[in-house]
């Protein structure tokens, strides 16, 4: 396949649509120089997927694609532009849910074809980490860590330039985020549970419960599976079922479903607080950034601020979980460097963070 005719590639890169469809995220955005946010629009699921717990996959392809279309078109009208105006389409097309990925990827392809418009794939992880590339106040300082927490990752990434990521370790098992999720379930919190564990939290004792901690030694690598576990023995233990019903069984037995989502939260963050300032001090950096839904925990992002050493930047909120805004940040970038995508650009549910 031939990439996009060559006379859509020396246009002035001014404003780029973004689309994102990973997960259970309907999102699209228009961004302006790469840090501007004009638009950015997200139209969430998390209702739908609550009574499972996480995420079903087939009914998130199918929201996706109700809600793609009103989404892009309020993404335009907020920005107040047409389509003609992009610079580009940038679309996530990794890592992600198969059938979730590709309704963005086609409908980004359609519009970039329709529209003589370049495109261009962009990575789910990259596009966390640039989310602080969106409106920070600081000058972001190369080389640099990320902790990129989410539901489905952890990684932390070395950055010696825009592009350039050497990992550093990931996650041997579950995710930060999903472990978050599990344990909610686990004490009858709602979906997602992350949110659900740091409201609940901030009337219990983070000292209350003594939770393992995976060091892993010599390693910048994660677990949670054995902390995750640990909750649902001490639960079973307060002769509470865990999941639907834990909470209703506290009123008879007592579960302290406070102190074990404080004493939990604690454990997470202490870890993954304690293996950044390691990186961080051994790849002599100047400053940290914060990726990822779990790097809107305010617990994460204080202790990060007190125990790290160099500065560490977070986006808000909104921009740590997922929107299409920090895919167009990443798409500006790569868009202004040449880079294209080619007309048979496909989804890659399993893509990892490679430089480029
Ligand atoms: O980045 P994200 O929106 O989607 C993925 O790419 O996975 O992250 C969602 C994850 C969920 O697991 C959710 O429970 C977690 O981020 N999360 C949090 C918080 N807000 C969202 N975890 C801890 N504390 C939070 N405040
Ligand atoms: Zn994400």
């Amino acid at each position: 396949m031939p990439p996009f005719p060559s006379v859509w590639y020396n246009a002035v890169v001014t404003y780029v649509l973004g689309v994102e469809t990973s997960c259970d995220e309907t999102a699209a955005a228009v961004v302006k120089d790469g840090c501007e946010i004009l638009s950015n629009i997200v139209s969430s699921q998390a209702k739908i997927h609550e009574q499972y717990g996480g995420v079903f996959p087939e009914i998130a392809s199918r929201q996706h694609i109700l809600h793609i279309v009103p989404v892009l078109e309020r993404a335009l009208s907020q920005a107040d532009l047409e389509l003609e105006a992009m610079g580009g389409v940038a679309v996530t097309y990794g890592p992600g849910l198969a059938g979730s990925l590709l309704v963005g990827v086609n409908v980004a392809k359609g519009l970039a074809l329709a529209n003589h418009l370049p495109l261009i794939g962009v990575n789910h992880l990259e596009a966390h980490i640039y989310a602080n590339w969106l409106q920070q106040e600081d000058e972001i300082m190369f080389p640099l860590l990320c902790l990129i927490a989410s539901g489905g990752h952890t990684n932390l990434v070395l950055m010696t330039a825009h592009g350039r990521y050497q990992s550093l370790g990931q996650t041997l098992d579950d995710a930060a985020g999903e472990a978050f999720d599990k344990v909610a379930r686990l004490l009858d919190l709602g979906y997602p549970g992350g949110p659900e564990i740091e409201r609940v939290a901030e009337k219990g004792d983070p000292s209350a419960f003594d939770f393992p901690r995976a060091w892993l030694k010599n390693s910048y690598n994660f677990s949670f599976s054995g902390l995750k576990t640990a909750v649902l023995y001490l639960v079973r233990g307060y002769g509470a079922d865990p999941g639907p019903g834990a909470r209703r069984a506290s009123d008879n037995g007592g579960l302290p479903v406070t102190d074990l989502a404080a004493s939990f939260q604690a454990a997470v963050v202490d870890v993954l607080v304690e293996k950044t300032r390691a990186a961080a001090q051994e790849f002599d950096v100047r400053q940290v950034l914060l990726a990822g839904g779990v790097a809107s925990n305010r617990v994460l992002r204080q202790q990060m601020k007190d125990r790290i050493g160099v500065p560490v930047l977070c986006p808000s909120a909104e921009l740590c979980t997922d929107n299409a805004a920090c895919v167009a940040a990443v798409g500006w970038f790569r868009l202004q460097d040449g880079d294209r995508a080619d007309w048979d650009l496909d989804v890659i549910p399993g893509l990892k963070l490679t430089s480029h």
